[in-house]
């Protein structure tokens, strides 16, 4: 019996002793049958001071073990994920100085450094296979649309687990490849996203195999949650506003999560302002949160949400075209005063290509659209003079070539010397700028 975590049933309270009475009753509440729960530690909350307070950067996220759901650290399957470094863009301040007369500060997740698979979802893929190894199991089924793929099975293979993963068919190529090259099984299931996520429930519950459970799965939840420990622990205080490209919405409810559990100590402070982006072509939580602005918020709101099938996106990584959680998140968002913004998937494009003038970083789509959501935030009025923002930047460039291919603008092919011209990158600095002047 677990003594450092427990679980709870979100919907009616029934307490479960650990992974092993969890894992046993395939991922359901023994009472109701709900499959939503949350982890609880006995660990004294303020110890979390001395972790944030720290002046050695930490190996990974497991500088946070005493709040992470595994019992034993000798089953960490780790690649140095999660401590990612958080930097400052003083080059989207300025933008913001220039354009709207706003001063403010923007802090940007490095999460493209993570050394696994080079986005946030290897957080959870460093959880989901230390806790399986530490639980003896061998074989698991992930559904998602590139990312957690890519990362679970590779920290599963880390672990000799055999992961079997089942894609949308519009999910960037390169996930299949990297996936399939490690040994991992790959299905790509001809349908979107949704009903990818029925194939492989229906192929885990054939087979009694644990499969992920989404957002709110704690392998997931509880791993992310500690991108919040390490905003405290580099910035020392929480910025006003925080801005990501949402898909499902696992970061921003563990940022709750992270709140919710260490309320009581004013470790973390306040809550940040919750701004959300969506691709244009697959925003349904955009769609059902200006229909809950424009009609006040009626009873039962955030249950009134579309579902997009098939959506046809430029960016599918973040195409989640049933938002199930939107009950949970569009509360998140009214509860910090938050928004939520459509943007011009055809802008991911400049973007990248803008930040990788001015950085020489190279972001993927997904990171794309959460910039936008800044910019978008600025026009809105969204954001304030003075205020800290914070851009949870989920992925780097490496599983998207036609992305980076599309980045690129300055390849010539020459056959002699004459041809080539002295060279000065200055003057490319209008043409990035441009679409967003
Ligand atoms: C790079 C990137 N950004 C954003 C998201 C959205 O994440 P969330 O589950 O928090 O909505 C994902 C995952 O789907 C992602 O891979
Ligand atoms: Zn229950």
């Amino acid at each position: 019996m677990s003594q450092k975590f427990h679980f709870i049933c979100r919907k009616c309270g029934e307490r479960i002793e650990g992974f092993e009475q969890w894992f046993g009753n395939q991922q359901k509440c023994p009472k109701c049958g709900d499959s939503k729960i949350n982890t609880v530690y006995s660990t004294d909350k303020n110890k979390l001071r001395e972790l944030l307070e720290t002046n050695v950067k930490p190996d990974s996220l497991w500088h946070y073990f005493d709040f992470l759901p595994l019992n034993d650290r000798k089953n960490i399957v780790s690649d140095g994920e999660g401590a990612s470094p958080i930097e400052r863009w003083e080059f989207l301040e300025k933008y913001a100085k220039d354009k709207y007369g706003i001063n403010n500060k923007v802090f940007i997740s490095r999460n493209d450094y993570s050394p696994a698979t080079g986005t946030f979802k290897d957080k959870g893929g460093t959880l989901a296979a230390s806790v399986l190894k530490e639980n003896g199991i061998k074989e698991y089924v992930v559904v998602s649309t590139g990312n957690t793929a890519n990362s679970f099975a590779q920290y599963l293979a880390k672990a000799g687990i055999s992961a079997t993963v089942f894609m949308p068919q519009d999910a960037e190529r390169e996930n299949f490849v990297h996936i399939g090259s490690m040994g991992q099984k790959v299905y790509i299931v001809k349908g979107d996203y949704a009903f990818a996520k029925k194939v492989a429930a229906d192929y885990a519950k054939n087979n009694k195999i644990l499969i992920t459970l989404g957002n709110l799965d704690p392998l997931r939840l509880e791993a992310k949650k500690t991108s919040t420990f390490e905003i405290i622990r580099q910035l020392k205080k929480m910025p006003d506003v925080y801005i990501q490209a949402v898909s499902g919405g696992t970061a921003p409810l563990a940022v709750e999560k992270a709140f919710a559990d260490f309320e009581e100590t004013g470790i973390l402070g306040k809550m940040p302002r919750m701004l959300f982006a969506q691709g244009s072509y697959c925003d349904p939580q955009v769609v059902a949160w200006k229909k809950a602005v424009a009609n006040n918020f009626p009873e039962g709101w955030e249950f009134d949400y579309p579902i997009f099938e098939n959506p046809k996106t430029l960016v599918p990584t973040i195409a989640t075209g049933n938002p199930g959680l939107f009950p949970f998140l569009g509360k998140l968002v009214k509860r910090t005063n938050g928004d939520y913004f459509s943007i011009r998937e055809e802008s991911a494009v400049d973007m990248g290509r803008l930040v990788a003038y001015e950085k020489a970083v190279k972001i993927g789509p997904a990171s794309a659209i959460g910039i936008l959501g800044y910019f978008e935030a600025l026009k809105h009025n969204a954001i304030k003079d003075g205020e800290s923002i914070f851009i949870n930047m989920g992925e780097g460039v490496r599983r998207s070539l036609s992305f980076v291919q599309e980045l690129s603008y300055t390849i010539e092919e020459i056959t002699s010397a004459d041809e080539a011209k002295r060279f000065n990158r200055e003057k490319y600095r209008d043409f990035v700028w441009k679409p967003f002047i």
